[in-house]
């Protein structure tokens, strides 16, 4: 395994607490680079008060010396400013006498992992599952993300990413030469002004009734080598790794790479990607339908990752559920919570891509320190132009 991380922690414990092993010595960073993308999650028309609340500046506490990795694992940990207000209710050592501790939860909320969370781990307050389904934990996502994406950015490999559905809203409009700055200043990181207009007003809606939203986004990785992934086997195909990666996140219930579900409804002669003399591989291909992945190995061409994220399970206007404690029909349980959530996944799925990129890097070419990575990159993209 080239690359392995782990999180711990609950939505209101202490702290988030992140590990990841096999990034190479010598690279540069510090708890500002961390602290940027840390702050872009927090983005986005729809969010919850809890993302005034906290801070979301992580420490480095582990595989860095002085600025640079050493190639030991890197130990992150994010406090939860939050747990000051809950830190009877969360407390790890148990309290004198039995009393229930405050906010028990017992009314499951449909779609979110109460119920089954309970019945697995034999929890009667709900709250012991709640607390760790929490996307939360994301915050500590993409700070481990981040530093996957410093390593790519040594190699030329930057990410980028947008809304292009809230809601019935889309904004369908082809990528342009806009900065990940102009993206980050929509109140939905959309695109097109006009349809975050109408994303904003979908979601006023959604709120104003009580209400919930989902959407679609999408991350593009550019400047990945060539051959990342391999047909050989079939835990070795690069767009597997990328869907488990982004399905492996909260709410996500759909993953489509280039045209995704587009491909089935159309011929061939309108699917692939015809290759022309010329570029740098003595061929270069004259589309992108693919999305930057062919035969199980990235094309040299952008990655392009769309996902689809259902409406948050926790309504203000409560869904229909069932009081455990009496088994009576009861409303859900009401937690406060996010109207909306697609722009701050988006850039959830930026650490994502880089995440999962890093490792097929790493597998790839190996390295123990960034120089030797980097020899080896170099090395592969002057043998590319001679096949
Ligand atoms: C960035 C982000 C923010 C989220 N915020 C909330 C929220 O405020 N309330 C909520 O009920 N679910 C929220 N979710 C979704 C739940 O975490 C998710 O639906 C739950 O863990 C159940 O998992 P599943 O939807 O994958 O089945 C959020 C998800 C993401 C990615």
């Amino acid at each position: 395994m080239s690359l392995r991380f782990l999180t711990a922690g609950e939505s209101h414990g202490a702290a988030l607490i992140g590990i990841i092993e096999g990034i190479p010595s010598g690279l540069a960073l510090d708890a500002a680079t961390l602290l940027a993308q840390a702050r872009r999650r927090k983005l986005g028309f729809g969010r919850g008060n809890r993302q005034n609340i906290e801070t979301d500046e992580v420490r480095i506490v582990a595989g860095v010396r002085r600025g640079f990795t050493i190639g030991s694992p890197v130990g992150l940990i994010l406090e939860n400013k939050d747990h000051a207000r809950w830190a009877e209710i969360m407390r790890v050592d148990a309290p004198a006498g039995d009393a229930p501790a405050a906010r028990e939860v017992h009314v499951p909320r449909p779609g979110h992992a109460d119920r089954i969370g309970g019945i697995k781990y034999a929890r009667a307050d709900l709250r012991d599952v709640l607390e760790r389904a929490s996307a939360r934990e994301t915050a500590m996502r993409v700070a481990l993300g981040t530093v996957a994406r410093a390593l790519l950015a040594e190699l030329g490999i930057t990410l980028s990413s947008r809304v292009v559905r809230i809601g019935s809203v889309v904004d369908e409009t082809p990528w342009r030469d806009v900065s990940p700055d102009e993206i980050d200043a929509s109140p939905v990181r959309a695109q097109d002004p006009v349809a975050a207009a109408a994303m904003v007003g979908e979601i006023e809606r959604a709120k104003a009734a009580g209400d919930s939203l989902g959407g679609v986004f999408e991350v593009v990785a550019r400047g990945v080598p060539v051959a990342l992934g391999s047909y050989a086997q079939w835990d070795r195909r690069l767009e597997g790794e990328v869907a488990k990666t982004f399905m492996a996140l909260n709410a996500i219930k759909g993953v489509e790479i280039g045209l995704g579900f587009g491909v089935a409804a159309i011929p061939g002669s309108q699917a692939h990607d015809e290759y022309e003399p010329g570029g740098d591989a003595r061929t270069r291909y004259r589309s992108n339908r693919a999305g930057g992945i062919e035969g199980g190995m990235s094309t040299g061409q952008p990655i392009v990752v769309r996902a689809a994220m259902k409406p948050i399970a926790t309504l203000m206007q409560p869904l229909d559920s069932v009081d455990l404690r009496t088994g009576e029909a009861a409303a859900a349980h009401i937690e406060r919570s996010d109207t909306c959530a697609v722009p701050a996944a988006a850039v959830i799925g930026e650490s994502l891509l880089a995440l999962a990129l890093a490792a097929a890097v790493l597998e790839k070419f190996g390295g123990d320190s960034l120089e030797e990575l980097r020899e080896r990159v170099r090395a592969w993209e002057t043998t590319v132009r001679a096949r």
